[in-house]
């Protein structure tokens, strides 16, 4: 009995072994994806020797399946063949490669599913055929280099594609205009920090998209129609993109950036929602009052790590109350008038709210005189600072630098827009 228990286990041990070793013993490269392998090497380079590279050996007979760093293989229709490629090693301490992506070799590892490009300083063309030729692509990260051209169009042929990220290159031309809506599967999209120019395309309707970052680009144009729904993340920051924000964003999106664009008009209501927890709209020219938004936006307050901006725009009206909540408010260089909610003294004094600047607009008061404490919490930042009024001493010694000047505005400026509120 004892004896046979333990052939089996021997025999199942042995079996095992045999199949996960087979592919090693039976199957080489197959010939292109090994030539292509050797293509690359030849316009890419490690920028320190010893290296991503070192372990590429062409003369060894190992299988460089096994023994290339970067490299992945799988059994695809009796062949093995290279499905992932990490170029670089990818650690923070590295240069990273230098030269450039060689389409001749790129192009015949037809079965690959992942190309990555950990950062260095790679120039030239991303290979124009690519969504073309590797039909199986699912992500494609090519990020911190110094890649230039436009953004290949047969890119929108990839259906399989989840994941597309070319930031921080110098990346040139247009978003390919079928490429927001003719991928199903795409998740994330990253163009950030390139010379991308001309508008934004349309996304489908079907879109799947959850990460669209698009920042410091040259983006001109209005916004999309129609935003993929189910977005979690989004930036546009830093382009020159204009006209209104008709946007009513879903509760999947928890941060929004729109700052350093023209965008103008009033903000919508439907942009404030406790579920929006991180929002930025800072330096447009939005103007207008801010409309309180429905209560069901708002099953909860903002609460702890939420930050909301809409500083340097030309808001006006009072400080809306509901935002006391947030963390993290900016509501400074705007035209917002009247007194500063009691709610706000309350929350900044209770440490609830850890920044609240307000400096540069017409308030006429911040009331503590229903406040039990006087001293702010450590690491509160407070600025009330070139308002219409004598900001009270805790209001003014966190203000930044570029607060500066005096500590009250000029009163002619805060009359004539009072005479004129009397008046009227
Ligand atoms: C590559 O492999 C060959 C054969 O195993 C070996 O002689 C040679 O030293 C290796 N080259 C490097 C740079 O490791
Ligand atoms: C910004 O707003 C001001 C007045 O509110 C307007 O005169 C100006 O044309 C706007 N600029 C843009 C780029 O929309």
């Amino acid at each position: 009995m004892q004896s046979g228990n333990i052939f089996r286990h021997r025999l199942t041990l042995f079996l095992t072994l045999v199949v996960s070793i087979s592919p090693t013993i039976q199957q080489e490269l197959a010939a292109g994806d090994l030539n292509a392998l050797h293509q690359i090497t030849y316009t890419l380079t490690d920028v320190k020797t010893g290296g991503f590279f070192s372990t590429w050996n062409f003369t060894s007979p190992e299988n460089p399946c096994y023994s290339f760093a970067g490299v992945t293989c799988d059994v695809v229709n009796n062949q093995l063949r290279v499905v992932s490629l990490y170029l670089g090693t990818g650690l923070s301490d590295s240069p990273g490669l230098a030269g450039t992506i060689s389409a001749t070799g790129i192009y015949d590892l037809t079965e690959l599913t992942q190309l990555i490009l950990y950062p260095g300083i790679v120039t030239g063309f991303i290979p124009s055929l690519i969504g073309h030729r590797l039909k199986n692509l699912r992500v494609i990260s090519l990020t911190n280099n110094r890649l230039t051209g436009t953004i290949p169009a047969s890119i929108s042929e990839l259906q399989n594609l989840h994941t597309l990220d070319l930031s921080h290159n110098e990346l040139t031309g247009v978003i390919p205009p079928m490429l927001p809506s003719a991928l199903p599967e795409l998740r994330v999209l990253v163009l950030a920090y390139n010379n991308i120019a001309g508008e934004i395309p349309e996304f489908s309707d079907e879109s799947h998209l959850i990460h669209l970052d698009l920042r410091n680009n040259k983006l001109s144009g209005t916004l999309p129609v129609t935003i993929p729904a189910m977005l979690r993340y989004l930036s546009l920051s830093s382009n020159g993109l204009w006209g209104p924000v008709n946007y009513v964003p879903s509760s999947y999106l928890v941060y929004l950036d729109l700052s350093m664009n023209k965008f103008s008009g009033p903000l919508p209501n439907s942009l404030f929602r406790s579920s929006l927890s991180s929002m930025y709209l800072q330096r447009n020219n939005f103007s207008g009052e801010v409309q309180p938004p429905p209560p069901s936006s708002f099953p909860e307050p903002y609460g702890p790590g939420s930050t909301v901006d809409l500083s340097h725009n030309f808001m006006s009206g009072e400080i809306p109350s509901f935002l006391n909540s947030v963390e993290t408010l900016f509501l400074n260089n705007n035209h917002f008038s009247g007194k500063v909610p009691e709610s706000y003294v309350t929350n900044v004094f209770a440490g609830a709210t850890k920044t609240l600047y307000l400096q540069h607009n017409y308030l006429t008061s911040f009331p503590m005189e229903n406040n039990g404490e006087t001293v702010l919490p450590e690491g509160v930042a407070l600025c009330l600072s070139y308002n219409c009024m004598v900001p009270p001493a805790v209001g003014l010694r966190a203000c930044p630098a570029s607060a500066g000047g005096p500590v009250s505005r000029p009163f002619r400026q805060c009359s004539v827009f009072n005479s004129g509120n009397s008046l009227g």
